[in-house]
């Protein structure tokens, strides 16, 4: 399966990375950058060291928004991803560098390139791939999937109350890309708060004497220690690696299909809404002639856990 991430490493985006990238089912075409849980600078620089601690500096990066594409960057969150966003103090310093060519080029180029066959997963807020549709509108005919690590249909946010981080950095881009027409996977905090990886599981990924095991005992205890304080679990809730977990084992999720609206006003702003009716005719005007979303709401989450053990101690 051919692949576009778009990603903001991000503790939880670099353990997704590292689990695509040991699966031979999966071919990166390239990934594409994207402000969140840093700026799009300090992303960009960890998605090159990523790449090269996997020994994979050949996949190309192309750096993308650095702000939202109708509203200010609500700025990184040092207290959840570290302050380089990788769990640490200090940047990291890639010794390769990006693609000159922005990430909405980038994404357009190669799917006009594999028609029908490129998946795009999305982990970080969805700007890059609303502009995408916004300068090449058959971009939407042109991927196989887009499968988004974001949002909340029947359960509470994590950013705010009501709001998932991903989608409430850039809700109207998101609004955006759930309308476009493309068919589109979420997986939202409906499953991944489901989903712990223990604290166990963690010292055994970080073990091995392997560059990418390394980067990941760097990453983790910080991100391990924001679970232990926020949600009181031991652990971690695996958000970024279910998307990569949904494409090698789909039937451990179920999905329902529901036209979605995120608000993008006021104190819920962020908030994903499906219309839980069943005829389009039925809806609210807001929901009618919109596209219907597959909303991951199941998951076995004890065999999501291992399959992310498993990936990661190939690396
Ligand atoms: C999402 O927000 C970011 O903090 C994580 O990397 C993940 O993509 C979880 O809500
Ligand atoms: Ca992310």
């Amino acid at each position: 399966m051919k692949l576009i991430i778009d990603t903001d490493p991000g503790v939880d985006d670099a353990m997704a990375l590292l689990m695509a990238l040991a699966s031979p089912e999966l071919e990166i075409l390239g990934l594409t950058t994207v402000f969140g849980n840093a700026t799009t600078e300090t992303t960009t620089a960890n998605a090159l060291t990523i790449l090269e601690a996997a020994g994979r500096a050949d996949i190309p990066v192309a750096v993308g928004a650095t702000k939202p594409i109708a509203s200010n960057y609500l700025g990184p969150v040092p207290q959840v991803h570290g302050a380089n966003g990788l769990g640490g103090m200090t940047p990291t310093t890639p010794a390769t560098s990006p693609i000159d060519e922005p990430a909405a080029d980038f994404i357009h180029r190669t799917v006009t390139a594999n028609p029908g066959q490129v998946t795009i997963v999305a982990l970080g807020p969805l700007t890059n791939l609303a502009v995408a549709f916004d300068h090449y509108p058959d971009v939407c005919e042109l991927v196989r999937q887009v499968v988004v690590m974001g949002g909340n249909a029947l359960v509470p946010g994590n950013a705010t109350p009501t709001a998932e981080a991903n989608i409430n950095n850039d809700p109207e881009a998101a609004d955006l890309v759930f309308g476009a027409g493309w068919p589109v996977t979420m997986v939202g905090l409906d499953v991944t708060h489901q989903i712990n990886l223990t604290g166990d599981a963690i010292d055994r990924i970080t073990a091995p004497d392997t560059a990418p095991a390394g980067l990941l005992r760097s990453a983790l205890p910080a991100y391990r220690s924001f679970f232990e304080q926020t949600n009181h679990i031991d652990g971690i809730y695996l958000h970024d690696p279910a998307t990569i977990a949904y494409l090698l084992q789909p039937d451990a999720f179920t999905t329902q299909a529901w036209p979605l609206r995120v608000e993008t006003e006021s104190f819920s702003r962020g908030k994903t809404w499906p219309n839980l009716g069943d005829t389009d005719e039925a809806a609210p005007a807001a929901w009618q002639h919109r596209p219907l979303i597959d909303v991951c709401t199941g998951v076995n989450a004890t065999q999501v856990a291992a399959a992310v053990e498993d990936r990661l101690t190939r690396t």
